[in-house]
């Protein structure tokens, strides 16, 4: 079975269950994971991935690229990560001189296309772009096959993304106090949508279970593209997603905001109160993006691929694309393998109680 085709089964059996809780769903979603593991060949260890960090994996970086390289998205055609990765693919392709494929490999929150990364040959021809998820998943998946710091070389950081709490055109509250009031008084009804364990938007709903006390009943697809769908036409009722992905539904009111989760108001949405102002204590959160390798790929060929991505965050049509959707590109020095690093080590440690603590995790 291809990843693909494990991906639309695993979706079919998330929408044929009505999750009433969210610990209801960890136990189906880690056995979507090992399901979904077994489909793509198993552990980093069975696969014979590289030795991590090694430096001097397989890749021939002289005169590389000379072929097309594959960025691996690690949930639907159509949503944020998807949307930032064929942003910055194109200036990078220019640059590079070589096509640059981007593939969707959904499933399990992200972790089935970091896996599949972490066990590709290091040779330059396959680099993930993951978020926030690559520092959440080793706390959420005790099984998780692959060590985000370990199993790849990272090339440098992409994006910062705020996130939007939002609701169906005909979902009944119209203001955070109202959807508040609403949710509690109908748990046993009210969805929630979010991109499976792992994913922001499962990150964004912890955190609001844990700011009000609400429980809510979770309803997971392989990525926000297809929820946000959902959510346009009724099937869900609310969901916290990225402004990539939200904006635009929000200017044209296709859909309901209730919230944006950084600290100060955004200059896209500057009608839009912060979680903060909405007394929501906690609740903050930005997803950030970056690109990976393999571990053991050679220097030259980081340096190669951080060289276009640095050219790409510079690009015109992408810094104004970026903005149209409620957010930049990082500043150069963020953009580098050590500034990368550094941030995915400090959010592994920052989400680790905070996730601890609210009790949620995938085994
Ligand atoms: C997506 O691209 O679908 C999202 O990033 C999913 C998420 O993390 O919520």
């Amino acid at each position: 079975m291809t990843h693909a085709q494990s991906a639309t089964t695993a979706r079919g059996q998330f929408a044929a269950r009505q999750w009433r809780t969210p610990r209801a769903a960890l136990t189906t979603l880690a056995s979507l994971a090992l399901a979904i593991s077994a489909c793509t060949g198993g552990t980093g260890s069975e696969s014979g991935s590289a030795p991590a960090g090694s430096g001097d994996g397989g890749g021939d970086a002289a005169g590389y690229p000379e072929d097309s390289i594959t960025f691996v998205v690690p949930f639907s055609a159509g949503g944020p990560t998807d949307t930032v990765t064929r942003l910055i693919a194109e200036p990078m392709s220019a640059e590079l001189g070589v096509e640059i494929v981007v593939q969707n490999v959904e499933g399990a929150g992200g972790t089935v296309a970091a896996e599949q990364v972490a066990n590709a040959e290091p040779d330059g021809y396959t680099v993930l772009m993951h978020h926030i998820g690559m520092s959440t998943a080793p706390t959420l998946y005790p099984e998780l096959p692959y060590d985000p710091l370990e199993d790849f070389e990272t090339i440098g950081l992409v994006t910062e993304v705020p996130m939007t709490i939002v609701g169906s055109p005909n979902f009944e509250p119209n203001t955070m106090d109202e959807l508040l009031t609403y949710v509690e008084a109908n748990l046993d009804t009210v969805t929630y949508a979010n991109a499976g364990i792992g994913a922001a938007s499962q990150l964004c709903g912890l955190l609001f279970e844990t700011a009000t006390g609400l429980d809510v009943t979770e309803v997971p697809y392989d990525g926000t593209g297809p929820a946000l769908d959902d959510l346009l036409g009724d099937q869900v009722d609310f969901m916290c997603d990225q402004t990539t992905n939200t904006t635009e539904n929000i200017l044209s009111d296709a859909v309901k905001a209730y919230a944006v989760t950084t600290p100060e108001r955004i200059e896209a949405l500057p009608d839009l109160q912060t979680t903060a102002e909405a007394g929501l204590e906690g609740m903050e959160v930005t997803v950030w993006h970056g690109l990976y390798v393999p571990g053991g790929t050679p220097q030259e060929i980081v340096d190669a691929l951080n060289s276009a991505l640095l050219i790409a965050l510079e690009d015109e049509n992408v810094i104004t694309r970026l903005g149209e959707l409620g957010t930049s590109p990082v500043e150069q020095d963020r953009a580098t393998p050590d500034a990368h690093t550094e941030h995915l080590q400090s959010q592994i440690e920052l989400w680790r109680p905070i996730i601890e603590d609210a009790g949620v995790t995938a085994g």
